[in-house]
């Protein structure tokens, strides 16, 4: 069944290491707070549904990674470690001195390097179709031949492939909503922003061999049909961390949180409701 997805309020925007970056906080100063990080090449929008479902009871944070959508672009050479710097100078700039991390797939990247770096800022994190390695060989030729198609013949055919990749055959026919917002995301996003992305994507290191100290709660969720992230991967990450929870969502593939948004809210919520604050 379809639903109608509202939209996502109170969007502000500060200028954090040199750029422009666009960012939503509900402001629930004596809640949890949680900060959610999107995947590649989405936007903030499309976390809505757990905004939608979470405001009321936790502190909900999104924003746009630079290079996506109304965040600035700036010089577009980005790398992993500079997402991470603009995560941490945001939560500065909103004094959060710890948070709930949930990222899906390029913002689980992020996320994992984050909570790498900085472990004390983090009191639980949640990972969403994504995984710890860094690229292969083979995915690293694919982005630069990605980033070749784009910079010759533009965004043309780039959404429709993209989204034929991330969504179930299923999610593609009946989640009419789902589909649209996702187009709408990339949509958000320039060639520019995309191709500097890719690049970081490339050239980012593995975080694999520090899950074992991650010391939070940790909760991992993946997409029965997802092309992009394995069950193997996902298994790894879950043995990996100790206490970690490890949910797969039936019938969803790359977007779990809007193929099954009502399963994937269930487990996020009940998961935040037993970390302390
Ligand atoms: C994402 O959804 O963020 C991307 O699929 C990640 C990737 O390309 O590795």
């Amino acid at each position: 069944m379809d639903t109608q997805i509202d939209t996502i309020v109170d969007n502000k925007k500060v200028t954090l290491n040199s750029n422009v970056l666009s960012y939503s906080d509900n402001r629930l100063t004596d809640a949890l707070p949680v900060i959610f990080i999107h995947g590649f090449p989405f936007n903030m929008e499309m976390w809505k549904e757990q905004v939608n479902e979470l405001k009321l009871s936790f502190r909900t944070i999104t924003y746009n990674v630079r290079g996506h959508g109304d965040s600035g672009i700036s010089d577009g050479q980005y790398n992993l470690e500079l997402f991470v710097d603009d995560l941490m100078a945001l939560l500065d700039y909103l004094k959060l001195s710890k948070v709930v991390l949930c990222g899906l797939s390029m913002g689980g990247y992020i996320a994992l390097r984050a909570i790498e770096k900085y472990p004390e800022r983090f009191n639980g994190i949640v990972l969403c179709n994504t995984h710890c390695y860094d690229d292969s060989n083979e995915v690293k030729i694919k982005r630069f031949e990605t980033i070749k198609k784009l910079k010759t013949a533009g965004m043309y055919g780039f959404e429709d492939d993209f989204i034929k990749s991330v969504f179930t055959e299923l999610s593609l026919l009946e989640k009419k909503e789902a589909v649209k917002l996702i187009r709408s995301c990339i949509e958000s996003n320039t060639v520019t922003g995309i191709c500097g992305t890719l690049l970081a994507l490339a050239s980012r290191t593995n975080t694999c061999d520090s899950l074992h100290k991650i010391n939070v709660p940790a909760l991992v969720i993946g997409g029965e049909q997802d092309k992009i992230i394995s069950h193997a991967q996902l298994q790894m990450m879950h043995h990996a961390i100790t206490g970690s929870e490890l949910h797969i969502i039936p019938d969803t593939a790359h977007l779990t949180n809007l193929e099954n948004s009502s399963t994937f809210n269930s487990i996020l919520k009940s998961f935040l409701q037993k970390i302390e604050f």
